[in-house]
């Protein structure tokens, strides 16, 4: 099905406050769209008698053969979309299925240590909202590491909630609170800070983790996140190329270029637009990309402007909706199926080939 099909089915399945939160974003919801948009001011270039008959479209990340250059974005608190609630597994195994690597959210409904065991081969890797609380951090890396990440992407940009009109007239947030704390109320550190158990009292254990969420990591920090992980590490929400520069002055392995799919701050430049320049400033460092990804045309275009590798988000948790680990699948698989055709029918054999003269600007109006 379309990326349209796709979405008007999940919006009649999900009761409308989780719709809200899915599909949602900032403001009203310009940056969002432009993220979509952005890719169809960028045409394709087919290539002719290329040897394109048989495609390589896999991609090397930090010693990992990756069978295809797609990875399946964080999404935080995913279960909601699951029927049995247990959408990180779901999402897990449906990885498992497809050699599509997964990045779990800090906000998992499934403690991370279950996750890694659903992925089989396929690399895990692990999104960390970093508390204010640095050994309740380190703690929740340490975690990872031991249950076999692979890499720690850190997100930059989500250390407050951005404006969200869906959410807030659904009022959604008190209850996606409920839901976000399965890797907090499993952690030694945070449980130590509590006068009771979670169990207890899930009311103080909630309040004390709104106390610690809310943390804006500045540059001076990153010496110490550097120092906090020998897994790779990544960071997430990078728009700029003097923070790309920056960033890999301070150590990281990696940038991953996104606007969180426009559900943080209206009024932004498209993802996609900005990517260019970060993949230039980044200077060789593998550049992961989101937002707006909707097809496997558009998965061609991101490579073609210098991504490493190119998130799925909400057209899997769509997929989720729809039907579990195998509407995953299928999501995914649709996606990958139209980005192998189009890179045979135009003439790209490998993703190496895929460069910016693979692209032309589409002009303005047509
Ligand atoms: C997200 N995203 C996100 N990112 C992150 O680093 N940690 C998280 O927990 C979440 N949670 C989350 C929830 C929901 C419902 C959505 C839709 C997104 C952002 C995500 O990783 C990715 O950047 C966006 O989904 C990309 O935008 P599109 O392509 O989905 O529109």
């Amino acid at each position: 099905m379309t990326f349209a099909d796709l979405e008007a089915k999940a919006e009649a399945t999900l009761p409308p406050s989780i719709w809200s939160y899915v599909a949602g974003g900032a403001g009203d919801e310009h940056t969002q769209r432009a993220n979509v948009a952005a890719f169809r001011r960028w045409g394709l270039v087919p290539r002719m008698l290329a040897g394109a008959a048989r495609r390589d479209l896999s991609v090397e990340l930090y010693g990992m053969r990756l069978p295809t250059p797609v990875f399946l974005a964080p999404i935080g608190v995913v279960g909601l979309c699951a029927q049995d609630g247990h959408g990180d597994l779901a999402t897990a195994r449906a990885a498992a299925r497809t050699g599509v690597p997964m990045i779990a959210s800090t906000f998992s409904v499934d403690p991370l240590e279950g996750i890694v065991p659903e992925l089989g081969p396929t690399p895990g890797l692990f999104q960390l909202y970093t508390p204010a609380d640095r050994d309740l951090a380190e703690s929740l890396i340490h975690r990872a590491e031991a249950a076999g990440f692979r890499a720690l992407v850190v997100t930059l940009d989500t250390w407050v909630t951005g404006w969200r009109p869906r959410d807030l007239s659904t009022a959604n947030f008190p209850q996606l609170r409920g839901y976000c704390l399965a890797n907090y109320t499993t952690d030694p550190v945070f449980r130590s800070r509590l006068p009771r158990t979670p169990e207890d009292d899930p009311q103080a254990a909630t309040a004390h983790w709104a106390k610690i969420f809310g943390n804006s990591l500045a540059w001076d920090d990153l010496p110490w996140l550097r120092s906090a992980t020998r897994l790779p590490l990544l960071l997430k929400g990078i728009c700029h190329p003097d923070d790309a520069r920056r960033a890999k002055d301070a150590g990281v392995d990696g940038i991953y270029c996104s606007n969180h799919g426009g559900r943080q701050a209206n009024g932004g430049l498209p993802a996609l637009d900005v990517l260019p320049e970060v993949v230039e400033a980044a200077d060789g460092l593998p550049v992961l990309f989101d937002s707006g990804v909707r097809s496997g045309a558009d998965v061609v275009k991101a490579l073609a402007l210098g991504a490493t590798a190119v998130g799925v988000g909400r057209p899997y948790a769509y997929g989720l909706a729809l039907g579990g680990a195998d509407g995953i699948v299928h999501v995914l698989r649709t996606i990958l199926a139209e980005a192998d055709l189009i890179m045979a029918v135009d003439g790209y054999p490998s993703v190496a080939d895929l460069t910016p003269q693979t692209l032309r600007r589409v002009p303005a109006g047509s």
